[in-house]
């Protein structure tokens, strides 16, 4: 069912990061900035995210005259408010009173008043302030008709070392263990003497600190993001508290990999994140697509199917980007559909105007310093703008995936923190998008999930070097596979428990070993540029012969799994190294080494048509074509985008609409570089 995310709003949002605390005494340009939010089409904006300061000058004295002026102009203009509690940046009358509020550094230094992000989750004096304020916002706007959401704080992330924090960490250890033994334990203390004798003694891994026990810092990682849901959970307490139940969200970040955006899941009553990939840089314009696709389809899948929001996006360059180019003609268009493409209901901006002093002033906003509007840069927004005011149709449509691919952030750092067998790199995150990759190339949606997600409704599950298997996944896995499922696993799977413990007897452990049909005995590890290679045993699986390996080969047996490629080279030559289960209704594949791209499109290519997943289907596509669906109640919109630089045509396989003219689409279709078209496919 079709629902879109803001009843107030059942359109596309279209709209930006909007400051007007910075130009409090520029009347001017407030009301220039009306102007030129409707000639931009924007009808949402994101409001008082560093507005601590001007909302409460001294404590406990609020202003909220000004913001209430904002939200009822830009209302009485039909711009919609995400209202944000401005925790973000601390006030310095604040960081100054109460130095607790203040984070402490992994080196045990507590930070001067600076900058933002940098308060402690845990300081009572921070909760409290926070509380206040954000009861006292929501007391006052909660309930304007203009208001249609909250923007809980900016970005959180980042870690405090403080006492405070330590002595939490403790506690929430007491609760997970009980014991000190259990602790001790579930950490494999017995090692270098570093056992505990009360959780008193526990510090966090500190710089200087304790930096072996793996248990600890998977633990401490696992407690950061507790907090700092817990946080969030607090925050958001405080405005239900001030009498709204408006939706919530928190703005993420990319691959950000210091907090489980899953454990989130509650906190939350939609995504949203904030994307800033460098276009024409360094990295292939296809890729960057793809990793950009990869990151929508994760924020995505943490409320599975329902519409997410792109919080943040430059319109035009960065200011903290190595190299800060500007978007080519098209890109603008091109990667924000991309969002809407993926399943986001709105389009968003850092920032409307940019300010004119301090870190971020040459950092691209939609109205530059020149306060024009005959600009690229405004021009190509404002269509953005135009284009999404004619999707209505799309709004609040599902994606709906039958595929998923499984990247896991506790599994990420237990890979990132163990020592070997490659400590050059392991590559998970770019392993995990190569599988990824095969699919959006195909156009088959795709989830990608936490391994604790539910797997009812898919029908191909990709588990890429699943080294830390949590209580119940191998047994979850199990049953998918056996009630029909297709499952792909690879090297480097089922190695430690939830603790980080190696498991013991065969693995991929915890019973894993026996839905692939084998056990792994030992990992190979090549250095950059050494390879190795598979060849096929002749099944119809693999168009080709033979298959280039790298990084990490694993020696496997079977024990019941068939072998479809063996090693060509080095002494485990002739040895599987791509296998394929029989387990109850389903099947488990098993790739013993890291692959390319060239095996991963042949062989999903086989399994999506093995396994009949769904997918936008429209046949085969020039390299850097790609298509993405949404399910609309009454058709499927299927986005055509060209990531090349030079423009790109094919043959449609059927007769199709285009979404925005109406008219029928069917033979030769022809994409501008960076083009795209909408095409609807009715049930
Ligand atoms: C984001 C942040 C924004 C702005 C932007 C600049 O990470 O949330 O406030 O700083 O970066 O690219």
């Amino acid at each position: 069912m079709q629902q879109p995310l803001f009843p107030a709003l059942p359109h596309m949002g279209h709209g930006a990061d909007y400051n007007p605390d910075q130009w409090l005494d520029r009347p001017d340009i407030l009301e220039q900035d009306i102007e030129l939010m409707k000639e931009s089409h924007v009808n949402c904006v994101s409001l008082g995210i560093f507005a601590w300061a001007a909302l409460e000058p001294q404590e406990g004295e609020y202003h909220f005259e000004w913001l209430e002026q904002m939200v009822n102009r830009l209302y009485q203009n039909g711009i919609y408010t995400l209202l944000a509690t401005p925790s973000g940046a601390i006030p310095i009358w604040l960081a100054r009173k109460y130095p607790e509020v203040r984070r402490v550094s992994r080196e045990k230094v507590r930070d001067e008043p600076h900058g933002r992000h940098n308060h402690c989750y845990t300081s009572p004096v921070y909760r409290e302030k926070v509380r206040l304020l954000n009861t006292a916002l929501s007391q006052r706007l909660g309930k304007h008709p203009g208001v249609i959401a909250w923007h809980i704080s900016n970005e959180y992330g980042g870690e405090c070392y403080c006492p405070l924090c330590a002595a939490a960490f403790r506690e929430w250890l007491k609760e997970k263990y009980g014991t000190i033994e259990k602790l001790n334990a579930a950490w494999w203390t017995s090692f270098w003497s570093r056992r505990y004798s009360s959780f008193e003694e526990v510090e966090p891994p500190y710089a200087q600190g304790e930096n072996c026990v793996h248990g600890l810092k998977l633990d401490w990682k696992r407690f950061v993001t507790r907090q700092t849901e817990d946080f969030a959970r607090h925050e958001k307490a405080a405005v239900r508290a001030g009498g709204s139940d408006l939706p919530v969200t928190i703005n993420m970040m990319t691959a950000y990999d210091g907090l489980n955006y899953f454990k989130f899941k509650d906190v939350v009553d939609f995504t949203s994140w904030d994307a800033y990939p460098c276009w024409h840089g360094e990295q292939d314009d296809v890729s960057l697509a793809q990793y950009t696709a990869f990151i929508h389809d994760g924020i995505r899948s943490i409320k599975r199917g329902q519409p997410f929001v792109l919080m943040e996006s430059t319109p035009s360059m960065t200011n903290w980007q190595r190299v800060s180019k500007l978007k080519r003609p098209g890109m603008h268009m091109l990667s924000s559909m991309q969002a809407v493409a993926h399943g986001a209901d709105s389009v968003q901006y850092f920032q409307w105007r940019k300010g004119r002093g301090s870190f971020e002033k040459l950092h691209g906003a939609v109205v530059s310093h020149d306060c024009r509007s005959d600009t690229r840069v405004f021009k190509d927004v404002a269509a953005v703008g135009r284009r999404l005011s004619g999707l209505d149709a799309v709004c609040g449509s599902p994606v709906k995936a039958q595929a998923a691919v499984i990247f896991d952030t506790e599994n990420r750092w237990a890979i990132d923190m163990a020592a070997g067998p490659r400590n050059c790199g392991k590559h998970y995150l770019e392993t995990c998008m190569q599988h990824h990759r095969a699919l959006w190339e195909m156009g088959v949606t795709t989830d990608v999930i936490d391994m604790e997600c539910d797997l009812t409704g898919y029908k191909l599950v990709a588990a890429p070097m699943l080294y830390l298997l949590r209580g119940g996944i191998a047994e979850k896995l199990r049953r998918f596979v056996s009630e029909g499922g297709t499952l792909v696993g690879t090297y480097w799977s089922g190695v430690t428990d939830e603790n980080d413990l190696c498991f013991l007897g065969d693995w991929p452990g915890d019973g894993l070993a026996s839905v692939y049909g084998i056990r792994a005995e030992e990992i190979d590890a090549l250095y950059d540029g050494e390879c190795n290679h598979m060849e096929s045993c002749g099944h119809a699986l693999l168009r080709h012969e033979r298959y280039k390996l790298t990084e990490l080969c694993e020696r496997i047996h079977p024990q019941g799994a068939q072998v479809l490629a063996r090693y060509a080279e080095d002494f485990y030559a002739g040895e599987p190294a791509l296998t394929v289960n029989r387990f109850g209704e389903g099947n488990a594949y098993y790739l013993a080494a890291k692959a390319g791209m060239k095996f991963y499109r042949d062989f999903y290519h086989a399994l999506v048509e093995q396994a009949g997943v769904d997918g936008a289907r429209l046949g085969e596509l020039p390299s850097g074509v790609v298509v993405s669906k949404r399910r609309g109640d009454e058709a499927d919109y299927l986005f055509v985008q060209n990531w090349n630089a030079t423009p790109a045509s094919f043959e449609l396989p059927e007769r199709l609409a285009d979404l925005e003219t109406g008219k029928p689409v069917h033979g030769e279709l022809t994409l501008e570089p960076y083009g795209f078209r909408i095409l609807c496919r009715k049930h």
